[in-house]
C-alpha cells in the first residue's frame, strides 16, 4: 500500500487562481538524452488575490536548473519546492517569472507531457501534462497567448510543429530553429509540440467567408498513402460546422500529426490535432469500414473541440463534459448526417446500454458534472462523454433543432474566450428560449440510470388510451433518494395497418408535436391519449429519445409486429432485440425454439431490397454478451454465452439458404471505396457470410476463397473473422498465419490481427493469450498493442476472462500490475472488467475480488489505479 493515501479533490472548493498567466513564451531544446525547456511567464495578479500571495505553480518530474522573477535570480527562501509543486514568492501586480527545467522525454512512458514515440517527440498535455514540461498554473481557467521556439538537431528533425502560425524557421549550425505564435488565449491542456523526419500531405480549405486555410496532415514515411480519408473527412468537417452552427475556422493553419504511441484516440490541441494513427490512417488494403467510419468521427470530434472545448473551454476538470459530451454530440449528428442515420442512432445506444449502463451500476458510477475524483484522467469514461452527449441531444429533443441552434449561437457569442461551466451552456439555452430548464439539470447533478416502468389501459368505449409512466433511479456511490429527471419520451401509438395514430394528449403542455416527445417531469404521470379508435400498438422511447431502462411488458406477437412496421427505425431494431432477449432468457432455461413465423420475418428481411442493408444487418444481430448480462441481478457469464450461442446456431442453421442467397445478392465487382453505399451493403453481406457459415460447409468454403479473393481489409478481416468463429480450427490456423505472413510489416494490421485472436471465443484462452504477449509483434509499452489483447481479451473473449479457476482475473490484474508503473492511465483503464465483480455470480465474485485485493496490497500504486481499486472495493 502506498504511504500517503492520494486525496480527493472538490469542486465545491472550486477558487480563482492568485495569478493569471497572460503570455508565456517556451524554448525547447531538444537534445539527445533531455530536453532543456525555458518558460517566460507574464503574470498578473487576479483582483481577488492579496497584494504579495505566492505564486503556487504545479510540476512533475521536472529538474528544476533556474527561477529568474523579473530579471532578479531567485535564491533558497524566495521560492519552495513540493513533490508536485513550486511556491514563488515576491511577486508584483505584474510579474515575469522565467523557469529554466530539464525533462527526459525518452524516460517518459506515462505517455503525457512531453515524450518520445518512435523516433518523433510529441506532447499531450490534457488533462495535467502539461506540468511535466515545466512549472505552471496547469489549469484549464489559465488561459495564456502562447510562443513557442523549438531547437533540434536540423537532420533529424526537419519538422517542428506547435499552435498557431509559423512565424521564424531556419538552419543555423547543424540546428533546426523555429518560432510557433498561437494569436488565441488558451489553457495550457491544449498546447502541443511536435518533431520529427515526417511526410506531409497538404490541400486547402476556403471558409464560409472566403478565408483561405492550409491543411496538413503529418505522419512517417511509409504511412503517407493513408492520409487521403482523414483529409477529405476534415474537410467535410469543417463545411458541416460552419452550415450546422454557423462556426468558421479561426487560423490560417490546421495541422493533424499521427502517432503511433498514444494513450488515448486524439487530442484537439489549438491547430495542431494529434491523433493515435489507429484513428487516422487509412487505405482499402489495411483499414476496414468501421475504422474509417471511426476515423470519420474522431476527424470530426477533434475538429469540432475548436469551437466546443477550445475558443469556448471548462472553467475546471469538473465542466469536462461541457465540451466532451457537446462535442460527441455534435460529432455524433455529424456522423449520422454523412451515414445511415438510424444506424448510427443504433451504435450509440448499444454503447450507452452496455458500457455506460453498466458503469453506472458499479463502483465508479458517477455524474455528467462529477463532484469529487482523486485522478482526473479516470473521468474520460463514457458517462462523461457519451451519456453527456445523450444530455445534450434530449436538450435537442425538448428545444427543437432551431431551439437549439440558437442556444448554442447565443453560448458561442456569450463565452467566446472564456473558460465557463456546465451551467453556464444550459443557462444560454435557457435564455435563448425563454424556457425553465431547473428540472433538467438533474442530468447533471445526479449518477445512474432512470428506471421508467410503462402502464397502459386502453377504453374502447370512450376510445381513450391511458398511459401511466413512472420513474425512479437506484442508488449510487454517494448518492440516494433521487429526485425525478425530465425525460423526453418521443412516441409513437401504431394501428392495426402499421401506421401512426394521430395523438391528441392530455395535459396538452406535456407534448411537443414537432419531436413527437410526451415529457416526463414527475416521479409518476397519467397521460390521457383521445380519439384512439383501436387499440394501438406502443413505441415508446423512439430513437432512443433518453438514456433510461425501461419495464415494459409486450407480448412477442407486438414485438415481432413493431420489428416489421414501426416508421421509427430503431424501435423496430429494438423490438428485435427485445425478441432475441427473450429467446436468449429461454436458452438458459432450456427452451428455446425458433418459432417458424420469426424464421419467415428474418427470411423477409434478408430479401427485402427496399431496405438498407446496413439496417438488416443490424436488425439480424444478437443482442451482445454485456447488453444480455445487464439484464441478470447475478451475470453467470459461461451460461449467458452458451444461451446465446445456441440461438445464433439455430438462426444460422434455419437460414442457411436465405442467407447464402442474400451473400451471393451483395457481392460486388465494383472497385473498393469507402462510401456509405457500399459499407453499407458490405455490412449485410458479411453478416450473411458469418452466419452462413455457422450453418454450412459450403460457408465455410466461401469464406476462405473470400479471404483469399479480397482486396480489401473489410472483406478479408470478415472472412478471417468468420472462419476463426466458425471453430474450423486447421483453416483458422492456416488464414491467421497466412494474415501474420503478409501484414506483419503494418503494426496497425497487426493489432487488428492480435485482437481478432485475443477477443475470440474459440481462440482466446489464457494460456494462448499468454503467448501472443510473448510474440515479437506485443509491446508493452505501446497502448494500441495492450488494448489489442488485454483489451479484447478481458471485454470480448468474457468465456475465458470469467475462466472458474480466475486465471483470467490473474491474468489481467498482472498485467495491470505491471503497467501501474510504466503508463498508470493505460493501466488503470485495463482494470474496469474486474470493477465488475459484485454482479457476478459467487464463485466468480469471490475469485475477482481476490484480485483486486491483491492489486491493493501492492506498494506504489498509482493515483489512477488507487482510485479505480480502493472505490471498487468500498
Ligand atoms: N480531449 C481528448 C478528446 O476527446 C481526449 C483527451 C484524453 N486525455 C486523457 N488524459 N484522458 O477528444
Ligand atoms: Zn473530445
Amino acid at each position: 500500500m502506498r504511504d500517503a493515501q492520494p486525496k480527493a479533490i472538490y469542486l465545491k472548493d472550486y477558487q480563482q487562481p492568485d495569478y493569471w498567466i497572460e503570455r508565456t513564451e517556451l524554448t525547447f531544446e531538444l537534445q539527445d538524452e533531455y530536453t532543456l525547456v525555458t518558460a517566460q511567464l507574464d503574470c498578473v495578479r487576479n483582483e481577488q488575490a492579496q497584494p504579495g500571495a505566492a505564486l503556487l505553480l504545479a510540476g512533475q518530474d521536472l529538474e528544476l536548473l533556474s527561477l529568474v522573477l523579473d530579471g532578479q535570480p531567485l535564491t533558497a527562501g524566495q521560492y519552495e519546492t513540493g513533490e508536485e509543486s513550486l511556491t514563488v514568492h515576491g511577486l508584483q501586480e505584474r510579474s515575469q517569472l522565467e523557469i529554466q527545467t530539464r525533462i527526459y522525454p525518452a524516460k517518459n512512458t506515462a505517455l503525457e507531457g512531453l515524450y518520445r514515440s518512435g523516433g518523433m517527440y510529441c506532447t499531450q498535455c490534457e488533462a495535467e501534462g502539461f506540468r511535466r514540461i515545466t512549472y505552471y498554473l496547469d489549469r484549464p481557467d489559465v488561459m495564456s497567448v502562447f510562443t513557442t521556439h523549438i531547437i533540434a538537431d536540423a537532420a533529424q528533425f526537419p519538422v517542428l510543429l506547435s499552435n498557431g502560425n509559423l512565424v521564424a524557421d531556419c538552419v543555423d549550425d547543424g540546428l533546426h530553429k523555429v518560432t510557433w505564435h498561437d494569436p488565441h488565449k488558451k489553457p495550457a491542456y491544449l498546447f502541443a509540440l511536435v518533431a520529427g523526419d515526417l511526410r506531409v500531405k497538404e490541400d486547402r480549405f476556403t471558409t464560409m467567408n472566403g478565408r483561405d486555410v492550409a491543411l496538413k496532415i503529418f505522419v512517417e514515411p511509409q504511412n503517407i498513402d493513408k492520409t487521403d480519408y482523414a483529409l477529405d473527412a476534415l474537410k467535410r468537417s469543417m463545411r458541416w460546422d460552419e452550415e450546422t452552427y454557423g462556426r468558421e475556422y479561426d487560423l490560417d493553419i490546421f495541422m493533424i500529426v499521427a502517432v503511433d504511441d498514444f494513450n488515448m484516440g486524439a487530442m484537439e490541441n489549438k491547430g495542431l490535432n494529434i491523433f493515435n494513427s489507429s484513428c487516422v490512417l487509412a487505405n482499402p488494403a489495411t483499414a476496414t469500414d468501421a475504422a474509417y467510419q471511426r476515423i470519420e468521427a474522431i476527424v470530426a470530434h477533434e475538429y469540432f473541440h475548436n469551437w466546443s472545448g477550445n475558443r469556448v473551454t471548462c472553467r475546471d476538470w469538473f465542466q469536462l463534459s461541457l465540451k466532451e459530451g457537446f462535442t460527441v454530440f455534435r460529432d455524433a449528428c455529424f456522423s449520422a448526417d454523412m451515414n445511415s442515420a438510424t444506424v448510427k442512432r443504433i451504435e450509440d445506444a448499444n454503447i450507452m446500454r452496455t458500457v455506460q449502463f453498466a458503469e453506472d451500476g458499479g463502483p465508479m458510477a458517477h455524474p455528467v458534472q462529477p463532484d469529487s475524483f482523486i485522478e482526473i484522467s479516470n473521468f474520460y469514461t463514457v458517462t462523461i462523454y457519451e451519456k453527456g452527449s445523450e444530455v445534450v441531444g434530449m436538450l435537442h429533443k425538448i428545444l427543437g433543432k432551431d431551439g437549439f441552434r440558437k442556444g448554442s449561437d447565443l453560448y458561442f457569442e456569450r463565452h467566446d474566450g472564456q473558460a465557463v461551466t456546465i451551467y453556464d451552456f444550459v443557462q444560454a439555452m435557457e435564455d435563448a428560449n425563454h424556457v425553465d430548464l431547473t428540472l433538467f439539470k438533474r442530468w447533471y447533478k445526479q449518477a445512474g440510470t432512470p428506471v421508467v416502468t410503462v402502464n397502459s389501459e386502453y377504453d374502447a368505449d370512450a376510445q381513450q388510451l391511458r398511459l401511466t409512466l413512472s420513474q425512479r433511479c437506484p442508488d449510487t456511490p454517494g448518492q440516494s433518494n433521487k429526485l425525478a429527471q425530465w425525460i423526453p419520451v418521443q412516441l409513437g401509438l401504431i394501428g392495426a395497418d402499421g401506421q401512426d395514430l394521430a395523438i391528441d394528449v392530455e395535459p396538452a403542455a406535456a407534448w411537443t408535436e414537432s419531436s413527437q416527445v410526451l415529457h416526463l417531469t414527475e416521479a409518476e404521470q397519467t397521460f390521457v391519449f383521445n380519439g384512439i379508435s383501436e387499440q394501438p400498438r406502443l413505441s415508446l422511447f423512439r430513437d432512443f429519445s433518453a438514456p433510461v431502462k425501461v419495464e415494459f411488458e409486450q407480448s412477442a406477437d407486438d414485438l415481432l409486429f413493431l420489428l416489421q412496421h414501426d416508421s421509427d427505425g430503431f424501435n423496430r431494431w429494438d423490438a428485435g432485440q427485445r425478441l432475441m432477449l427473450s429467446w436468449i432468457s429461454a436458452a438458459q432455461q432450456g427452451r428455446f425454439e425458433l418459432l417458424p413465423q420469426v424464421r419467415d420475418v428474418f427470411a423477409r428481411l434478408l430479401a427485402d431490397e427496399s431496405l438498407d442493408p446496413a439496417m438488416v444487418s443490424c436488425l439480424l444481430t444478437l443482442p451482445s454478451e454485456a447488453y444480455i448480462a445487464e439484464f441478470s441481478a447475478q451475470v453467470d457469464p459461461l451460461a449467458i454465452h452458451a444461451a446465446r450461442k445456441q440461438v445464433q446456431q439455430a438462426i444460422a442453421a434455419s437460414l442457411v439458404k436465405e442467407f447464402s442467397a442474400c451473400y451471393q445478392r451483395l457481392q460486388s465487382t465494383a472497385a473498393y471505396a469507402p462510401v456509405p453505399a457500399q459499407m453499407s451493403a458490405r455490412s449485410l453481406k458479411n453478416l450473411a457470410l458469418a452466419y452462413w457459415v455457422k450453418g454450412s460447409a459450403d460457408g465455410l468454403a466461401q469464406a476462405v476463397s473470400q479471404y483469399r479473393s479480397a482486396d480489401n481489409m473489410t472483406d478479408q478481416m470478415a472472412a478471417l473473422v468468420a472462419v476463426v468463429n466458425s471453430g474450423a480450427s486447421a483453416q483458422a490456423e492456416q488464414l491467421l498465419g497466412d494474415f501474420y505472413q503478409q501484414w506483419s510489416q503494418d503494426a496497425l494490421v497487426v493489432n487488428q490481427w492480435l485482437s481478432v485472436q485475443a477477443g475470440s471465443a474459440e481462440l482466446g484462452r489464457v494460456e494462448f493469450i499468454q503467448q501472443l504477449l510473448a510474440h515479437p509483434a506485443f509491446d508493452w509499452r505501446n497502448p494500441n498493442k495492450v488494448r489489442s489483447v488485454l483489451g479484447a481479451f478481458a471485454n470480448q473473449a468474457l468465456c475465458h476472462f470469467h475462466r472458474e479457476d480466475g486465471a483470467g482475473y490473474r491474468l489481467l490484474a498482472d498485467a495491470v500490475l505491471r503497467l501501474n508503473d510504466s503508463n498508470p492511465q493505460i493501466a488503470a483503464r485495463l482494470l474496469t472488467p474486474l470493477t465488475k465483480w459484485r454482479r457476478l455470480v459467487p464463485e466468480l465474485s469471490e475469485l475477482m475480488k481476490a484480485e483486486l485485493q491483491r492489486i491493493m496490497q501492492h506498494d506504489a500504486l498509482s493515483k489512477d489505479v488507487y482510485e479505480v481499486v480502493s472505490k471498487s472495493l468500498i
